[in-house]
């Protein structure tokens, strides 16, 4: 090679070093003014409902209207009881929902008072669990939320038995295990990895992708038009049912930042997509025949680069602090 052969190369290559460094920075300071709070938020709508599901794939906790509910990092928490610490696995260790076993919508949960939780299903005893005696000296046990390991504890023999009474009707074969830890400590989900403004602590306990997931009940109310039998919003599990002030159905597809009365702030970080589970009826644990609504939800709301349907937005705390409903809900105003 001449040299000037080997100059002109070295000059080629010095621009190209430039200029993917340019862009790179470039890249990092959209990146940067994307992942800022920002300073003016624009109203959208009222908190019509929240729901803390104690169990996972069971019904929500029943809550009065007027309390307040704290979000940190771990998720939605009131009086002791957390959102998702409790699930239920099987003699192999494996997680079980509502997927495989539609009547667990039907296992209900109410506080008597802080941590005193009290479980109910059709047929069944109720059944106390003081959630305060809970501590982490139970046998750990190891499962997966969908292919993440995370590290569990037995709850006890008493509600073992109870739960393969109603789900198998044996006296053993599923165990009901919690989260004995106050922090997240789970690995990002294998589809959310990628996602460019979800952080490490976003994700949750027994959740499957983040601790908050918000609903537009104008999208489920559009969503409602195409199908022969309406669903109920629950079946979406959303934390939130956010009731917009003039109905804009997938309006949150567009949205970045969600904030919820004054001081509770969210980074909207992934769409959420579904699986089969909106297809159960949460009163009568019934699956829809016709495999509705995800049959029709994969007809319109199929992303690019997704595998399934969305509906619905997985959100990151940015600012934690307590909501209730009716509380004002505001959006980025750009
Ligand atoms: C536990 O559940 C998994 C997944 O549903 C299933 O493949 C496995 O056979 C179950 N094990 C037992 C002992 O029931």
């Amino acid at each position: 090679m001449s040299s000037t052969s080997s100059a002109t190369s070295k000059l080629a290559i010095g621009i190209g070093v430039t200029l993917a460094t340019g862009l790179t920075y470039w890249y990092y300071l959209q990146w940067k003014k994307r992942n800022t709070v920002p300073e003016k938020w624009r109203r959208v709508g009222t908190l019509e409902q929240i729901n803390i599901f104690p169990i996972k794939s069971c019904a929500p906790l029943k809550l009065e209207d007027s309390t307040e509910i704290d979000c940190d990092i771990l998720g939605l928490k009131y009086l002791g009881c957390r959102d998702r610490t409790l699930m239920v696995i099987n003699d192999s260790n494996e997680m079980i929902t509502a997927r495989a076993y539609p009547r667990m919508v039907l296992i209900a949960t109410k506080l008597l008072a802080p941590q005193r939780l009290i479980l109910s299903a059709p047929g069944m005893e109720t059944i106390e669990l003081d959630l305060g005696a809970l501590k982490a000296d139970g046998e750990q046990l190891k499962t997966m939320v969908w292919s993440t390991p995370v590290q569990v504890r037995s709850v006890g023999a008493k509600y073992d038995k109870w739960l393969s009474k109603y789900l198998l009707d044996k006296e053993s074969g599923m165990r009901l295990v919690h989260y004995p830890l106050e922090k997240p400590v789970k690995a990002i989900n294998s589809r959310m990895v990628r996602q460019p403004f979800i952080l490490k602590d976003d994700r949750g306990t027994f959740n499957d992708a983040t601790s908050y997931m918000l609903m537009n009940l104008a999208s489920i109310k559009e969503l409602n038009t195409r199908i022969p039998r309406p669903v109920d919003p629950l079946q979406f599990r959303g934390s939130f049912q956010l009731k917009m002030d003039t109905d804009e159905p997938y309006a949150e597809d567009h949205w970045q930042w969600v904030k919820i009365g004054d001081e509770v702030i969210f980074r909207v970080v992934a769409p959420c997509t579904r699986c089969i589970f909106p297809n159960i009826n949460v009163n009568t644990a019934i699956r829809d025949p016709d495999g509705e609504p995800l049959n029709t939800l994969k007809k319109y709301r199929l992303f690019k680069g997704y595998a399934t349907p969305a509906i619905g937005i997985h959100l990151g705390l940015r600012s934690a602090g307590s909501v209730k409903k009716n509380a004002v809900v505001y959006v980025e105003d750009k």
